[in-house]
């Protein structure tokens, strides 16, 4: 062992001839890392759980200096191997040569940016979301980082909230199979291989259930609920092998995450057996005072690590505290040593003690320009993108549009790099991305005339747009065209009038989606409804195209415009790939992964809700049944919902059995045929309800999809394997049981409008 470890310590010296050396079995890295911790002394310990922002909490001299003190543990924010070299020189020549690792959140995207996670997750293909987490993984690797993270799992019933934008939506099967699909992406073959990055699963846990979807906000929740609901996508995260955990800034029934014992030593290491590394998020050790469960810095501290806190993100108080805690005896060596066991091992596991410089390669390989376009992935961006949208409207089939005439494109959200790339767009590069302006004119060459007008602007309130630029440090993130709004509009008017046809690209700005950005309304902003309006009015075909990162208020837009397509933001090739969608050229096949409300008060809107007493049944109002009663109930567009340019019909559902014993299997199959006279892809989705059980089960729950291309006219059986598991849920006790009974199960291309046939579990 010892030989493994000095020769762990000679390629850390004589970087990279090392690469070779990679002790693989699960003893030597127990027995690695052992020895290494028996040399530590506790600074260095302490200082292994120490994650610091680069550019952030200390002038880089400083970071030069402690890390080569052995004082911090890894990084984030560095996105180049120039930048992350020296910090890994002075890694290794550290007393114990342990090297650091490099995180960033690349969510979804590194250099080449993909839509965002609500807008992967409306793809329901789990080839696109795995193509965009690879690329993203191959092009982070490239630039020397070593974890991610990402993936966001948090579920959410709640559209005020802003990181809506960053999960993969409401529903657990498919947030949790999006996931995991994006962790296995990231680590690819594993996490030590160059072009791998370590996934770290964010955030634990219940962080999409804030009250009233303000960020940052308490999150109270029944156990029942939350097993039912809520923690299955992380722990499909953790069954997909992610090697890390970001803990939650929210609290859960009183105790914030990053104190939350339960959660971390009792869920998460004892229930669910994680083996990884823990990772607070951003200062979260330090606002338990804040939360008002410790009293000072010191009983912060104490706290974190004791609940299970192994890496401190934007760490001063790991550093500050716990040297006088473990002296006092308060904190054991013990509890120091579990947690930098913990990182010791995910450096381990991402191929650092084989080779600190994996991931950074050598210098004279380093890229001549990091933002060359060479380094983008232009067509697995665009392809992705497309799959991405979701056709909301399609009246008289306005779409998909004709490359020929004058196509009039306005809207704040036409030519905005930008708002393209939507939040957290890592290393991406807004003049390399591809706005709808763009998009439509290299669609059309010179068939056809594009022009623009920019209408108005995302908003015209001052308050907004400066809580907006607030935190961009290098160019306002929102830039105001000075012009008087009836002057915009005007102008929008004119340029619409001689036009065939009028493109409005509305929505959100990113910023408008994005961390700590909670909404009280879902409305496109007054500006732009103004606009919309003064479009419609011209009475040309108005076909609206959305930006946005959350379910929006879409009455009016569902009652005026011809066609709605909800793009959300799309990344680099979105105008492109938005293209590819107007003009046909991919026929949409994205289906909403979140139910859109009709107006703010219905929230909660989500689709698998428990049942009640005294259910609404639509089409038969009246009193005395659970409604709002001043506009129609249930949402405006359903969980699961998405036209096509073409048509699909569903024939009755077909059942191997009438029963289903708990040690078989019961096939259900349905017929699905392309009626119209298009090419396309749909989206089969199962359904089922529990029709009595000890508790009260929702009105429905997904429980399988499969994505299915058929040609004009085409039909195929869809068939759908049912086993006892996919009956199973948590009772009153938390045991995950499926008890005998009815059940009632549903195939739809939505989740509304389903065909149904029962079978009994017996
Ligand atoms: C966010 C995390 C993110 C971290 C590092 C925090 O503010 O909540 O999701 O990973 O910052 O950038």
């Amino acid at each position: 062992m010892k030989r493994l470890y000095l020769l762990g310590l000679l390629a850390c010296l004589v970087q990279p001839a090392f690469a070779d050396v990679k002790p693989t079995a699960a003893q030597d890295r127990q027995a690695f890392i052992a020895d290494l911790i028996g040399r530590m002394t506790l600074e260095e310990k302490i200082g292994q759980l120490r994650l610091i922002s680069i550019g952030a909490d200390m002038p880089q001299p400083q970071i030069l200096k402690e890390i080569a003190a052995g004082h911090i543990g890894g990084t984030f924010n560095t996105v180049t191997r120039a930048d992350n070299r020296p910090l890994q020189d002075a890694a290794v020549s550290s007393r114990l040569k342990i090297p650091i690792f490099f995180a960033y959140d690349v969510v979804h995207g590194h250099r080449t940016i993909f839509p965002i996670s609500l807008a992967l997750a409306s793809s329901w293909d789990m080839q696109a979301v795995a193509l965009a987490g690879r690329t993203s993984a191959i092009e982070a690797a490239a630039d020397g980082i070593d974890m991610t993270f990402a993936p966001m799992v948090d579920i959410t019933h709640d559209p005020r909230w802003g990181r809506t934008s960053e999960g993969f939506g409401e529903d657990p099967h498919l947030v949790s199979m999006t996931g995991a699909t994006m962790v296995k992406a990231f680590q690819g073959a594993a996490p030590n291989t160059a072009d791998s990055v370590m996934a770290s699963v964010k955030h634990f846990a219940l962080y999409g259930a804030v009250e009233g979807g303000r960020d940052y906000n308490t999150v109270d929740m029944s156990p029942v609920r939350m097993y039912q609901e809520y923690l299955p996508p992380y722990k499909a995260a953790l069954d997909a092998g992610s090697g890390g955990v970001m803990v939650a800034l929210n609290s859960i029934n009183g105790v914030p995450a990053t104190a939350n014992t339960w959660l971390m030593h009792d869920l998460l290491r004892k229930e669910w057996g994680f083996k990884g590394v823990t990772v607070s998020d951003h200062g979260a050790v330090t606002e338990l005072i804040n939360h008002g469960v410790a009293d000072n810095e010191r009983e912060a501290a104490k706290l974190a690590i004791k609940a299970g806190i192994d890496l401190s993100m934007h760490d001063s108080l790991y550093r500050d505290e716990l040297p006088g805690l473990v002296k006092s005896g308060e904190v054991s060596v013990q509890e120091i040593d579990n947690a930098v066991r913990e990182v010791l091992g995910a450096k381990y596991d991402m191929g650092l003690f084989a080779d600190p410089y994996l991931r950074i390669g050598k210098a004279t390989d380093d890229p001549q320009d990091n933002n060359a376009e060479s380094r983008l992935h232009r067509e697995a961006a665009r392809d992705v993108a497309r799959k991405s949208m979701v056709l909301l409207k399609n009246e008289a089939r306005t779409l998909p549009l004709k490359k020929q005439g004058r196509i009039a494109l306005i809207g704040p959200l036409g030519d905005a790099k930008v708002d393209m790339l939507g939040s957290w767009s890592a290393a991406g590069v807004p003049m390399q991305a591809v706005t709808l302006y763009q998009g439509l004119r290299n669609a059309v060459g010179d068939k056809a005339q594009v022009v623009y007008a920019r209408g108005a602007n995302v908003t015209d309130d001052a308050h907004v747009v400066d809580y907006l630029n607030f935190l961009n440090w290098d160019a306002p993130e929102v830039v105001q065209d000075p012009r008087p709004p009836k002057e915009l509009i005007a102008n929008a008017v004119e340029v619409a009038r001689q036009a065939d046809v009028i493109v409005a690209a509305v929505g959100e700005s990113r910023g408008m989606s994005h961390e700590s950005s909670s909404r009280t309304s879902l409305s496109i902003p007054a500006s732009q409804r103004a606009l919309l309006k003064a479009l419609k009015a011209t009475g040309k075909p108005l076909v609206i195209v959305l930006m946005n990162g959350r379910p929006l208020q879409l009455n009016w837009a569902q009652a005026n415009a011809d066609a709605i397509l909800e793009t959300w933001f799309s990344g680099t090739e979105g105008g492109n790939a938005i293209a590819d969608v107007l003009f046909g050229d991919y026929n949409p096949s994205g289906k909403l992964p979140i139910s859109f409300p009709r107006s703010v008060g219905q929230i909660p809107t989500y689709y698998n809700h428990l049942r009640i007493g005294r259910p609404f049944i639509e089409g038969k109002p009246g009193n005395y049944t659970s409604q709002y009663f001043e506009e129609p109930n249930g949402a405006l567009y359903p969980f699961g919902y998405g036209l096509s340019y073409t048509q699909f019909s569903l024939s009755d559902i077909s059942l191997s059995s009438a029963t289903l014993r708990r040690d078989g299997r019961l096939e259900a199959s349905v017929t699905l045929k392309n009626t119209g006279t298009r090419d396309g892809e749909t989206v089969v989705q199962l359904y089922i309800q529990d029709i009595a059980a000890s508790m009260i089960r929702p009105v429905k729950e997904l429980k399988d999809f499969r994505k299915v291309m058929l040609k004009a006219g085409e039909e195929q059986v869809v068939r759908f394997d049912i086993d006892e598991d996919e009956l199973k849920f948590y009772n009153a006790q938390l045991q995950h049981v499926a008890e005998a009974g009815r059940f009632n199960l549903q195939i739809g291309l939505d989740s509304k409008d389903v065909k149904q046939q029962g079978f009994e579990l017996r």
